[in-house]
């Protein structure tokens, strides 16, 4: 640590509520305003703490970098969501989270992801196959039920592990858990949102505690039944309360994220027609069930599924508490802080990025690769010990529904539409975005 260290400014706000409101509001004009004001290292207070906020690449990247080993993820994520996702991958720390990280990486080498997408093909067909389009199609919660019942079809085997009931059940237990994130009541009181994801816990632990002695007993190709098996060479392998724990994380971090990210590209194309039959023109020349080396060769889909990435990162703020003082160019951090790595903002820096705001896949094109302007300017899946251990299963899945869509609708949006989106959790769109949806 150097010696000379800079005063870290700070903004306060309400009284217990602090930047709260403003955030939930309009997380990028927050961030904005933080980073003209205060520059790249400040503190807030958020939801009932103080917490220093981390702006821009270079201030992202010593957190996710974590060089000296003082940011823990456990700490900062588990004030967030801890009761919710407890021990989590991206829950636990240090040695810890290599130990687990090294035994689930078994669980998505380049073999078991093609055996994952290719399971993925006929689910995406015949779930499309079912959407009744119109002038006024709800692609978010279209989309949203699409990918829980992928989740559960390639991670636990089969939709028809539960009901169409119990699965809708599943499902509102995810969003009551993952929507606890910024609720300003933090205890178990009936009708709070901190409540309701107690119970949402509760049933979800009931539901894989079912199903994880059949796993054991008879496995199959999904992820379940994967980690109910795997082992290191040294003979480690996954107590059945760790299975449970790394499974409602897996299906949580698996569809809230993929939804978000197609429904931002249905957008996108809905407004813009020549990048929909850009990408429907090499959708439509892939093979019936495409496989992971094809998904892999696609340009315009792969250039519009980086570009909706940057405009809306489906995780826009990550977590972290240091576990002792630590700087950040130049900033003191005590001990015991909470952290915000607001990587929103990076993807929207005018000083990064040419107009930032303007929807152009070209610009990760190899001749003008701007996200090359910094390691840390392009950050959706994170960086460092806890980058995503999904980011290629997410692909495939992500190009694999893109692919399906654009062979069997055309759509458009109204070019003067701008989502009104929620930002209580993880972003998603209020009015369940809107498209005009019609069979080809
Ligand atoms: C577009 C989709 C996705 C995005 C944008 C995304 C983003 C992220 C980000 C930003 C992190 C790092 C969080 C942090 O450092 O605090 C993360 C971690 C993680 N993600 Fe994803 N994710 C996506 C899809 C998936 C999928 C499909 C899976 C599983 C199949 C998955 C599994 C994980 C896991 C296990 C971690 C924790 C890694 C660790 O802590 O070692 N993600 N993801």
């Amino acid at each position: 640590m150097s010696h000379v260290t800079v005063t870290t400014p700070r903004r306060r706000g309400l009284p217990y509520v602090g930047r709260t409101l403003d955030y939930v509001r309009d997380p990028l004009a927050m961030m904005r305003t933080q980073y003209d004001a205060c520059g790249p290292v400040s503190d807030i207070d958020f939801i009932g703490k103080r917490w220093t906020v981390l702006l821009g690449p270079d201030a992202c990247e010593t957190a996710l970098r974590n060089a000296d080993k003082a940011f823990a993820s456990g700490d900062g994520w588990g004030y967030l969501v801890g009761p919710f996702f407890d021990r989590g991958l991206m829950l636990l720390d240090f040695e810890e989270h290599h130990r687990h990280r090294r035994i689930m990486q078994s669980a998505f080498t380049r073999d078991r992801l093609e055996g994952y997408t290719a399971a993925l093909q006929p689910a995406v067909a015949s779930g499309l196959a079912q959407w009744r389009p119109g002038g006024d199609f709800r692609a978010y919660p279209a989309l949203k039920e699409l990918t829980l019942d992928l989740a559960t079809e390639v991670f636990m085997g089969g939709a028809d592990l539960a009901s169409p009931d119990e699965l809708a059940r599943v499902n509102q237990a995810f969003i009551a858990c993952v929507q606890s994130a910024t609720a300003l009541v933090r205890a178990n009181v009936p009708g709070t949102r901190w409540g309701r994801a107690l119970r949402g816990r509760a049933l979800l632990e009931e539901f894989l505690g079912r199903h994880l002695a059949a796993k054991r007993a008879t496995p199959g190709d999904d992820l379940f039944s994967v980690l109910c098996h795997l082992q290191t060479d040294d003979g480690e392998r996954f107590s059945d309360e760790d299975v449970v724990n790394h499974m409602i994380f897996l299906l949580m971090a698996a569809h809230d994220t993929s939804t978000i990210t197609v429904s931002t590209v249905m957008q996108q194309l809905g407004q813009h027609p020549a990048w929909q039959d850009r990408c429907r023109a090499e959708a439509l020349a892939l093979s019936e069930h495409p496989t992971m080396a094809e998904l892999d060769e696609l340009v315009d889909i792969d250039l519009v599924m980086k570009e909706s990435l940057r405009l809306v990162p489906p995780v826009p703020v990550l977590a972290r508490k240091t576990v002792k003082e630590t700087e950040v160019l130049g900033h003191h951090i005590p001990a015991d802080r909470l952290v915000a790595v607001m990587v929103h903002l990076s993807h929207h820096m005018s000083e990064l990025w040419p107009e930032p705001e303007r929807f152009d896949p070209e610009r990760f094109a190899a001749d003008r690769r701007e996200d090359k302007v910094h390691r840390y300017a392009w950050e959706p899946f994170g960086g460092g010990v806890h980058k995503c251990l999904g980011m290629f299963f997410a692909g495939a899945e992500v190009k694999t529904i893109l692919v399906h869509l654009l062979r069997q609708f055309e759509w458009t949006v109204d070019p003067a539409y701008r989502v009104p989106m929620s930002y209580t959790s993880l972003p998603f769109p209020k009015d369940g975005q809107p498209v005009h949806l019609s069979r080809r």
